[in-house]
């Protein structure tokens, strides 16, 4: 059996070997200074899955910038698994020419000259989830390849991966992008299958911490998870958030079919109470004027996009009725009032929940209603819809 040596007094302490370190051990490792605030864009996964092509995100760029999203904040045009061609004779990924025939370059012009960033998706294993050539192997030849492309965005996902250990997998390709000297945001999707949030910090901006998100308000469906049970999962990982590394609940299902509106709207309350990024995921040229102002509420992003970048959490619980808390830069505070059952409710926040002392008189504005509500202290009551939500913004 292996023992350590006794030092006897006045003997130099021994300095752990570096190479034996992990990766987010190691003292030199610092992270990329991005995503100081929670990440927004657009992914073409959640709707489109396999079926993209060069026309659809060139489309989905236009109606981002013409809707009004990018106004809005949303800045990342992403483009999920399933636009890898080959690689070619020196190993270098190529597009899907049938899908991409002016090549990922063009796109990422065309992205950028719309004053938005582009983003790209690849595998940490020999391939993608959906079996197009993922990056093991060719970790610094991709990182060189998205770098020479335009890249902004890289998502990186754990399919096929084998024995690889996550934690070197991802310090792997954190190291090879920052060596092309570009400034790449790294999304890790591992997940949450080996707790990133205790080892990424310096290592990704944002990590996955649950399985695939689906457009559904509850219950498991095949690998994918309804919007509540992803929030379970995520809600108590709260401590591990800060900016530049982000929880990651996976992405947005706004106005895609399978939520009502009053549910898009609690998930995207919800979504911004715990800084995740705000990356939706619907058909943007096709969305509705209601999903338009679920997407586009400013003073919800504003929760979201907070730079103190403190996660929030769930403070009270009873049945079907919650409260959660945010706290924000300029000493006020999110709440969010959250009715999950399908009658409507009577649900009240206390300024012991928020961190005040009772007698604190504080300003309200409901961010849904857009209007400032009567100062009060103590608490505040209100009907909360079934499925629905009450989001405040108080402020002492
Ligand atoms: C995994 C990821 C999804 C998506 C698909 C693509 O399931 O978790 O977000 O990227 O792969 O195949």
């Amino acid at each position: 059996m292996l023992s350590a040596p006794v030092l006897a007094q006045g003997d130099p302490i021994p300095v752990p070997d570096p190479n034996t370190l992990r990766p987010s051990q190691d003292p030199a490792r610092t992270s990329n200074g991005l995503a100081m605030t929670p990440p927004m864009g657009w992914n073409s996964w959640n709707r489109f899955a396999c079926e993209i092509d060069e026309k659809l995100i060139r489309q989905t760029a236009d109606a981002i910038a013409s809707s009004g999203m990018k106004a809005a904040g949303y800045e990342y045009v992403i483009i999920d698994d399933c636009w890898h061609g080959e690689r070619d004779a020196n190993g270098f990924i190529t597009a899907d020419p049938k899908r991409f025939p002016s090549g990922i370059k063009a796109l990422a012009d065309y992205i950028h000259a719309k004053g938005l960033k582009f983003g790209i998706y690849s595998d940490a294993g020999r391939k993608t989830c959906g079996g197009r050539p993922g990056s093991q192997g060719h970790e610094y030849q991709d990182a060189l390849t998205y770098a020479r492309w335009g890249v902004d965005y890289l998502k990186y996902d754990w399919c096929n991966t084998g024995s690889r250990d996550a934690e070197e997998a991802y310090a792997l390709m954190a190291d090879a992008l920052r060596s092309t000297g570009r400034d790449i945001v790294f999304s890790m999707c591992e997940w949450g299958n080996n707790q990133p949030w205790l080892w990424a910090e310096k290592i990704g901006n944002l990590w996955r911490t649950t399985g695939d998100i689906t457009d559904k308000w509850q219950g498991k469906y095949g690998h994918s998870w309804g919007v509540l049970n992803i929030l379970d999962m995520n809600e108590p990982l709260w401590p591990h958030a800060g900016p530049g590394h982000w929880n990651d609940p996976d992405m947005l299902e706004v106005g895609n079919p399978g939520l009502d509106a009053v549910q898009s709207r609690s998930h995207f309350s919800l979504w911004a109470m715990m800084a995740a990024p705000l990356i939706a995921g619907h058909d943007v040229a096709k969305m509705t004027p209601e999903i338009r102002n679920i997407l586009l509420n400013e003073e919800v992003i504003a929760v979201d996009q907070d730079r103190l970048g403190v996660q929030g959490h769930r403070v009270w619980r009873d049945g079907d009725r919650e409260v959660w808390v945010k706290p924000l830069a300029d000493g006020g505070r999110a709440a969010l009032l959250f009715n999950r059952g399908a009658a409507p409710a009577e649900i009240a926040v206390t300024w012991e929940q928020l961190g005040y002392p009772a007698h604190l008189t504080a300003r309200l504005r409901d961010l849904w209603a857009h209007r400032d509500l009567a100062p009060r202290s103590g608490s505040y009551r209100a009907t909360v819809e079934a499925h629905g939500v009450v989001m405040l913004r108080v402020q002492p």
